[in-house]
């Protein structure tokens, strides 16, 4: 698999800049076509924060300048730029450089489709915060380097990732996409594509978000396409009322929609958290189901399973 190397050209914020969780929208460019399709992913290749590894030495009162060997290729180093470049920092929190892991890329939805974007690739992205081991705030590896690193016009390598089992269905084909959070990236990319082959397949779109008025990203495009009669829209802002509200109870208020449009040889595709919202999605596909059917919780998972056999149940869960 080829590396490519690609340029930001664009990087605003999605959310209010002093937002709890932050979303950034970011579209690198290149000079010659990429034929990338929506359902794919970019691995892009990250360096740690400067301040993180600052901290490192600090604490294990290491000299920036001592030669370290490089645990794979043998070659020599400078301890600060093997810090920068190649360890994930957590593997070494005590200090023992023998345990460095390699520094990982970090792998992004694409958000956009080729027919629309063919020297552009965007990307949704939200900036993964958490208190570190010394209770200091910090933020992800990449979550810093796409924010504070990449300086717009700066050069961005990544790996391109082909997800055959996530692909827009056929023009014809009602789909049923179900992204809360960032996992709305690749339907935005779906969408663009229907748009452009003009296809005929009914959209039903169920994303969810903390509140609507801080992260209902590319409202303006989904409202556009819904109002031009081309998007059914379900929305659930979990932190808009006192009780939570979500992407699956919308599917449940919706039932015969959902049986109309599965009737009609709809694929649903599932995107975003694989920890619990995607179990909490497909359990509630279940209950809707037996409910339906008077079915027991058997048939309704075989069912489950044979929707996802013939490739008219997708996830792409992370
Ligand atoms: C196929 C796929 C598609 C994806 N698509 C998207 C997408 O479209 N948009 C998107 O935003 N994300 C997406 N992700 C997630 C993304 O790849 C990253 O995992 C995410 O952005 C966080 O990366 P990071 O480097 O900022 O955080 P990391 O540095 O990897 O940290 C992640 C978490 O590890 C823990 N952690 C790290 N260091 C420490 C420490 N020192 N002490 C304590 N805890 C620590 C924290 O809980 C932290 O939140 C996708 C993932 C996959 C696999
Ligand atoms: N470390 C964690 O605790 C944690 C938690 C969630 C996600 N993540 C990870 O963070 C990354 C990005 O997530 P994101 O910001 O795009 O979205 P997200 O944190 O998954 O949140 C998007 C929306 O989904 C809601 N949600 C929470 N639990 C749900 C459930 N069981 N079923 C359906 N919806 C649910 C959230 O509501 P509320 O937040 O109001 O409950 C929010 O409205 C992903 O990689 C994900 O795996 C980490």
């Amino acid at each position: 698999m080829s590396k490519h190397i690609a340029k930001l050209l664009k990087r605003e914020f999605l959310t209010p800049l002093d937002a709890e969780k932050k979303t950034i929208h970011l579209e690198i460019g290149f000079d010659s076509a990429i034929p990338y399709l929506p359902g794919d992913s970019i691995a892009i290749d990250v360096v740690n924060p400067h301040n993180q590894v600052e901290y490192w030495l600090k604490k294990h009162q290491r000299d920036r300048d001592e030669k370290v060997i490089h645990r794979r290729t043998q070659e020599e180093w400078k301890l600060y730029d093997y810090l920068i470049q190649c360890v994930n920092l957590t593997s070494i929190q005590d200090g023992n450089l023998d345990r460095a892991r390699p520094l990982m890329p970090r792998f992004y939805s694409i958000a956009s489709s080729n027919l629309l974007h063919p020297r552009s690739i965007h990307l949704l992205v939200t900036i993964d915060e958490f208190i570190n081991e010394d209770n200091m705030l910090m933020m992800g590896v990449a979550s810093h380097f796409l924010l504070k690193t990449l300086a717009v016009g700066d050069p961005v390598s990544f790996k391109l990732f082909a997800n055959d089992h996530f692909r827009v269905a056929s023009a014809n084909v009602p789909m049923i996409m179900i992204g809360p959070g960032t996992g709305v990236a690749p339907f935005k990319a779906f969408l663009e594509e229907r748009i452009a082959q003009n296809a005929t397949g009914p959209n039903w779109l169920l994303f969810g978000e903390r509140n609507r008025n801080t992260h209902f990203y590319y409202e303006d495009f989904f409202q556009d396409l819904e109002k031009k009669g081309k998007l059914k829209l379900s929305l659930a802002f979990s932190r808009d009322q006192d009780e939570k509200i979500y992407v699956q109870d919308r599917l449940k208020q919706e039932a015969d929609t959902l049986f109309d449009f599965l009737d009609k040889g709809a694929t649903i595709f599932i995107c975003g958290d694989a920890k619990v919202m995607a179990k909490s999605v497909t359990e509630t596909l279940e209950k809707l189901y037996q409910k339906r059917h008077h079915a027991t919780i058997d048939e309704a998972r075989e069912w489950l399973r044979s929707l996802k056999a013939s490739k008219r149940l997708c996830l792409d869960v992370y």
